[in-house]
Order: structure tokens, then sequence, then C-alpha cells
């Protein structure tokens, strides 16, 4: 651990102010200690308080938390319930016309969707999933722009007791195939095309590409979304509009009334294998997590408008967009294109034009938006703004101060929010009424959750210290495995060394000498490219894919703006490329890693050698690679090295 250099040098605290702290949901550092205490005296009777107070049961449970078969934990498990139910049908009496969704479309237009409308709509569009012979347990893929349909698509799959498993319009027919393959799924919804930034990106087409490749097998059905009315292709067998899948059906879908263990959906991530996981979250745990999390670190009011940048293709767009604001009864911002697009002041114009009280956003949006236009802020009404919120990755103190002063006017609270795919909803944050913030710390563990950082033997560590960041008691939103794969669902995340009881996150992290928790990145071979979560060896995978690559290693180097670049070292098979050989297999390699996996994925260096640093072993040595790609100077020993010659040429 002596590696890591704990960035403890932050002097600076901010306290919330008087205004904000006497209006918020939780306003005191002795109401946060005593629920706190109450966690740590009484663990099950904290939660099934929780669990009784936010979600309705259709049969309420009487068992917590089943404990006989770690880390394989069920949190209320013989209780009942529906997630769209506790979504949509709850707001009906007491506000069916409140607006539930306000979406902009990327060219500006604006559309509405009241909890009495999605209502509708979501029953409407689960009675078309019926009608198509969707079952409870039956797994739907859904490949969609950022949409209200997106939403309705998830909350349809819930209603019905269907699980969905979201693929992110961005990645490629070989990874949209790869889902579908290892979920076995008999539904894909999608849309003819996308819009984002003024161009146009057929989703479609990648469903088709998918299903001819082999995904047709499990696949009976895909259901298009019409958003822009762009030719495609037909098979009459097998494609129906969505338009017509819902003519004529009913406006009311009863609900299918699972088990709170019941799987409410799959989301694959990335992990230190060639293989993306699926990390299955159960119904009740999952949307226990989502609300309790708006109502104390988004400090969620009814009158606020919520806006979660997120796209629904990410856990986050899952649980601050299609879960956690319509649970809470929220009115929030669906936003379809980019920050950039009309121009660097896309942002500021819809927390203006539709009075946004709450901005949750990610660090690498923060920074190109710095970059574009540090003084744009300035021209929007942004008084409508009270809390703002950071999520996927360590916020740099720079991006902090101007979040804070320039679009929070020094008046917002901002809740730097840690968690992941697999915890569900936030576990470190800072309670925006109680907690004086440090930038760059997301501060302390939510009331209920165990965090602590450990050695290597599972020992707790001396603050200031450095470790592993680890959760010491199962909580309600953890995944409940991975997909098809238990096992690594056990060894992956509650790992022997640590006793096999901690779930062991993959981040180290530190506490300060105040106990605030500072996150310094992942201890895996996974780097966090724009907040997004890429395996350095799936991207190797699909590098020695081609028919040009022998051998190819892949590691993380700084960039200003995504926080992490990739940077790929590449053997050919021939001799080792130069000059305009380079550049176009570059270009070529580039491409390539763009269709196998998604653009976003692409190498921003590849460099080429006629070896890789290995030990005598023949272990490549990623530490060496790194320092290359970072230009750092070589300091380590390396007698280890079979062939020292080789970094001369990697240089
Ligand atoms: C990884 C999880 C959870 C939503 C988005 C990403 C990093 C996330 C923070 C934060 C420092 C953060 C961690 C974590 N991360 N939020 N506030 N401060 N690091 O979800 O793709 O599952 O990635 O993102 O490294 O392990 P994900």
């Amino acid at each position: 651990m002596s590696k890591m250099q704990p960035v403890l040098h932050e002097t600076r605290t901010f306290k919330p102010s008087e205004a904000f702290v006497n209006q918020a949901n939780l306003s005191s550092a002795d109401i946060y200690r005593a629920l706190c205490s109450e966690a740590a005296e009484d663990y099950l009777g904290f939660w099934q308080k929780l669990a009784r107070k936010y979600i309705y049961w259709w049969k309420p449970f009487t068992r917590v938390l089943d404990e006989s078969n770690p880390p394989f934990f069920k949190w209320f498990d013989d209780g009942e319930l529906n997630v769209s139910f506790n979504c949509l049908d709850r707001h009906l009496i007491s506000h069916p016309d409140k607006v539930a969704i306000i979406f902009e479309a990327d060219d500006g237009k604006i559309t509405q969707s009241t909890y009495q409308d999605l209502y509708v709509r979501v029953c409407q569009f689960a009675n078309g999933l019926r009608s198509l012979n969707v079952k409870k347990g039956d797994l739907v893929i859904i490949y969609m722009p950022m949409s209200i349909e997106a939403v309705i698509a998830m909350q349809a799959c819930a209603r019905i007791g269907a699980i969905h498993s979201v693929v992110f319009g961005g990645f490629s027919s070989k990874s949209l195939l790869e889902r579908i393959i290892d979920t076995n799924a008999v539904i894909i919804i999608t849309a003819d095309e996308q819009i984002r930034g003024g161009r146009v990106v057929p989703l479609k087409r990648v469903v088709d590409e998918a299903l001819a490749m082999g995904g047709d097998e499990s696949i009976k059905f895909v259901v298009v979304y019409q958003r822009t009315g762009g030719a495609v292709q037909w098979h009459i067998s097998r494609d129906i509009w969505w338009g017509d899948l819902i003519a004529e059906k009913s406006n009311f879908c009863e609900p299918e009334w699972v088990n709170a263990e019941h799987p409410l959906f799959i989301l694959y991530t990335s992990g230190s294998t060639g293989k993306p996981k699926g990390v299955q979250h159960a119904s009740g745990g999952y949307l226990l997590g989502a609300m309790v999390s708006m109502q104390w670190i988004f400090d969620y009011k009814s009158t606020d408008i919520f806006w979660c940048t997120a796209d629904v293709g990410w856990i986050t767009g899952h649980t601050y967009v299609a879960y956690g604001p319509l649970a809470m009864g929220a009115t929030q911002i669906i936003f379809e294109g980019i920050p950039t697009y009309p121009n660097a002041g896309r942002f500021w114009n819809i927390i203006q034009n539709h009075k946004v009280t709450i901005f949750y956003t990610a660090p690498t949006a923060i920074r190109s938006l710095i970059k574009l236009g540090p003084d744009l802020p300035n021209q929007y009404d942004l008084s409508s703004l009270r809390l703002l919120g950071s999520v996927g990755e360590p916020i740099n103190s720079e991006a902090w101060m101007w979040y804070y002063t320039t679009v929070g006017q020094s008046r917002c609270p901002i809740v730097d929010t840690w968690w992941q795919t697999e915890t569900g909803c936030h576990m470190i944050a800072p309670l925006p009424g109680v907690t004086p913030l440090k930038p760059g710390s997301c501060a302390f563990p939510l009331p209920g959750i165990m965090a602590a950082i450990v050695d290597e033997m599972g020992q707790d560590t001396v603050n200031g210290q450095g470790g592993l960041l680890v959760i010491k008691r199962p909580f309600p939103s953890l995944a409940r495995t991975i997909w098809g794969d238990a096992e690594r669902f056990k060894g992956t995340y509650f790992p022997k060394n640590l006793g096999g009881q901690y779930y062991l996150a993959g981040d180290s992290a530190v506490l300060d000498l105040d106990g605030y928790f500072w996150i310094m990145g992942r201890i895996d071979d996974v780097l966090n490219v724009s907040g997004h979560r890429l395996g350095t060896m799936e991207i190797e995978s699909v590098l020695a894919a081609h028919p040009l690559v022998s051998e190819a290693a892949v590691v993380g180097k700084y960039h200003d703006i995504k926080g992490e670049a990739v940077v790929a070292f590449v053997v050919l098979k021939g001799v080792c490329p130069q000059a305009e050989d380079a550049q176009r297999i570059t270009v070529d390699l580039r491409n390539w890693v763009s269709k196998e996996i998604g653009p976003f994925a692409k190498p921003d260096e590849i460099r080429f050698g006629d070896n890789l640093p290995k030990t005598r072993s023949g272990k490549v040595m990623r530490r060496l690679l790194r320092a290359l790609a970072r230009g750092e100077e070589i300091t380590q020993d390396i007698s280890t090295l079979e062939n020292s010659l080789i970094l001369e040429q990697l240089k």
C-alpha cells in the first residue's frame, strides 16, 4: 500500500448555509449520529424500519435478512411488492397531474409526461409485452436512446416481473450480442435511430447486426420505438413498431407481485477479466436504497426539479433516473443530447429553463465544460439550483471549486457520491445539510453502511494510512450475484483473504484524520474513462483478436478531461510497423475496438514494439508499461526484465 500517496493536504471545508440547513431533510450532526448508532445497535431493526416506511408491500415481510448462505444474502425475502407500482400507482391518488418527466430532445423540443400519463403508458406497454408472451422472469434487453420511452420500457418490465438488461446505446453490435447470449433474452426493445449533438446514430441497424451474428436464437421479437422515422430494415415476423404494440392495449395492467428477492435487472459492467459481469439486483433492497438515498443525500423535496444527466445505460441512470426519482414522486428532467450541443451552455440553459433545483453530473462533464466556457454559467440564471452532485470518479479540487463557486454560486452543497454498479445506490457521500465538505472527499458512509478501510488481511488501517475499501456488513441494495456465475461473484467481491465476510469494492481509499473518506482509484486492472468502467483485459482481448495483432497490453494514462485515457502497447504478427504503416494500422485498430466494444473504448494512443516487456516467467510488466505511457522515468527494478532493449522502442 506504500505506493498510495494520500491526498490529505486539502484543508478547506465548506459548511452548508443556515438557509440550507433549515430546510434539510437531515439537518444536524446529532441526527446523523443517532441514525448511525441506531444502525450499529440494531442493524436489522434499522433496515426493517426503513423498508416499512418507504416501500409499499403487497405482502409485508416478516424476515429482514437471511444470512444462511453467505455471500448470497436475502433481504425482506418473504415480502412481496412491485417496483413499478411503487414508482407509479402510489402517486395517482396524491398527485396524478404532477409532471413526472420533462423530456428535452436534442433539438430542444420539450415533451412532458405526468404521473397519470406515465402510468397509462407503462400499463399499455406492459400489456404489449404480455401480448408477446413475455412472462415473469423472462429477460428483456433494452437498447434505447435517452427518452421517456426508455423509462417506460424499464418500468413495464418491472410491472410484469420481467428482468431488464439495459445496454448503453454506445455499445457495438458485438457487445450487444455478448449480452444477448449471456442473458438468453427473449425480446429487444430499441429505437430506429438516436440523435445526439445533431448526429444520427442507427440503433435498429446495430440490433439487426447482432441478431444476424447469432443473437437470433433466443430473441423472438424486436420492438422498435420510432424516434426519427429514418429508414430501417424490417423483418416482418420479428419486428414490431412500439406504436403498433400498444395500439388498443388496456390502460390497466395488473402488476405482477413478486418476491422482494425477485431479480429487477441485470446490468453489465467491466471487471478484471475479458468478460463483462452481469450484475444482478433484487427488487426490494434495490428500491429501498434508491429511495433512502434520494431522501438523505439528494435531500429530496416534493417541490424539486431533479436532473441526473446519466444515461439509463449505466447504473446511475437506473437508480437516479428510472427508479429513485419516480419512486419518490419527483419531477425530473431527461435530456437526449450532449452537454456541448448546440453550444457549451446547453446544461446551464436547461437548468435555467426548467428551474432545476438538484443537478447531478460527472466530473468529466464538469472538466470539459470548464475548458469550453469557464464563464458561461454566469450568462444564465442558475438561481433555482440548491444542491449539486458528482459521481463516477474522484472530483479534482479545481473542478470541485469551479462547480461550487461558478455553477452553485457558493450557495449549493456538493454531494460527491461514491458508489458502484454493484452497490445499487450511494454508499459514501456527504449529508448536504450536515457534513462540512472537503473538495475531493466523498465524506462519510450513509447511516447503515459499514464502510471501512482495511489491509490485505482484512485488518482496519490507521487513519491516514490507506488500504482497501470494504463494506463490512451486507446491505439491502447490494447486488445479489453475477448472472450465471455465482462463483465469480463470491470470489470477486467476498475474497477469502478478507475472511469472506467483507464486500470488497475494488477501490483503494484512505481516511483522513477527521475520518473523511478519500477514494484513490481502482486496485484491479480496471480503468475509469470519463466515469465509465473499462477493463484493460477486455480491450486487450479485442485487440489480440485482430488478424494483424499477436499480442497487446492496455494501461491507463492521466487525461485532463476523461480522467483516464486508454493506451495500448501492441505487437504485430509481422515486423514492427514504421511511420505511415504504423499510422494506418493505428486507425485500423482504433476502429476495430470501436466496432468490437464501442467508440468510448477506443485507445487514445497505440504504440508498437517487437515485444512487450516481460519477466523471465513471461508475465507482462504492467507497471513498466504504465510508467512508459505516462512518460515517467523508469525507476523500478528492471533486472527481472527479459528484454530490456524493448523499453527504448516502446518509449
Ligand atoms: C467505480 C464504480 C456509481 C456510478 C458511476 C460509476 C468510481 C464512482 C466515485 C466517486 C471516486 C468514484 C470508483 C468505483 N467512482 N463514484 N464519487 N469518487 N470514485 O459506476 O461503473 O460501477 O464504477 O467508479 O472507482 O469503484 P461504476
